[in-house]
């Protein structure tokens, strides 16, 4: 199997590290990066690192592309002596349609889109993966397992991921914003404010552990709203102030801004 990859960031680096400690794939060569640094600031073993646009022999089977959605056309044009007829690509910029990856590469290429999200770093991804029907079992077979190595995998169609992208892919941001809200809650002579950050990562921790064990969250969050309580009056403020609509709203946004980039 010969891989390449075009740029060189955040989701590349995760990618490739999968790559690397995967029983279940076979390199025939290093794998080829194509990254667009002015000096050779690279080096990792089995990895041979080259400018964007340089020549090379290689006949890729699967090439990715991991460069921001902005740069993709440029990137593709740059690196057109790679692509070649019957190629697996497969792409992780947002909102950019298999459409418009193959008009860029203009080849008769199967296209294969992902939506992983910032937790892929340390392979706790949540990727939506959507895969051409034409694609033969063994590509989608690897392809799936090359995104399982870095966390969750859902197979969606790609009409689907706009949706994904403001749900799971922007999602992390979403939880960020929320720990900073609550970390500017309260003040505690005895707690420093590190050591509150700190107690709210472990809330949100054993809640998502606990959640993961609850068939019905909302029918758990009854049971713990006593009647007359605190939790009762904190939650009756977030519904006052309709929480769940300013969420919807901002998710439904995301999602706007994901069609209008993909135009
Ligand atoms: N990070 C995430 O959480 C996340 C989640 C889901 C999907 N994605 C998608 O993944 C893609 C990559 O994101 P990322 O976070 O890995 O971005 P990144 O860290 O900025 O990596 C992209 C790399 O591509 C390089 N590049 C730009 N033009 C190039 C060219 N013509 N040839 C070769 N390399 C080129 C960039 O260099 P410069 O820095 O010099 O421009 C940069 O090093 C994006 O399309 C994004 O939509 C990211």
């Amino acid at each position: 199997m010969k891989i390449a990859f075009i740029g060189y960031g955040n989701m590349a680096n995760a990618l490739v590290s999968s790559i690397l400690t995967s029983k279940n794939i076979t390199l025939s060569s290093d794998i080829h990066i194509f990254h667009n640094k002015n000096k050779d600031i690279y080096e990792l073993e089995n990895c041979k690192f080259l400018q964007s646009g340089q020549d090379c022999e290689n006949n890729f089977d699967i090439i990715f592309l991991c460069v921001k959605p902005k740069d993709i056309e440029s990137a593709i044009k740059e690196n057109s002596h790679i692509f070649l007829d019957n190629q697996t690509i497969i792409s992780v910029a947002a909102g950019i349609t298999i459409n418009s990856i193959k008009g860029f590469i203009q080849k008769d290429v199967l296209i294969a889109r992902a939506m992983p999200n910032l937790c892929a770093i340390f392979n706790e991804s949540i990727t939506g993966l959507c895969m051409p029907s034409n694609m033969n079992y063994n590509t989608k077979d690897l392809v799936e397992n090359i995104f399982k190595n870095i966390g969750y995998v859902r197979k969606i169609n790609e009409n689907e991921m706009h949706s994904f992208t403001a749900l799971y892919g922007s999602g992390p941001a979403y939880i960020m914003y929320f720990i900073e809200s609550f970390i500017e809650c309260e003040n505690f002579d005895s707690i420093s404010s590190d050591d509150k950050a700190l107690l709210i990562l472990q809330l949100l921790n054993s809640t998502s552990k606990l959640l993961l064990t609850t068939k019905d969250i909302s029918e758990l969050r009854s049971k713990v709203t006593s009647k007359g309580g605190t939790t009762e009056s904190a939650i009756k403020v977030l519904e006052e102030n309709n929480f769940s609509e300013i969420l919807e709203e901002a998710i439904k946004s995301a999602r706007k801004k994901s069609i209008d980039l993909s135009k």
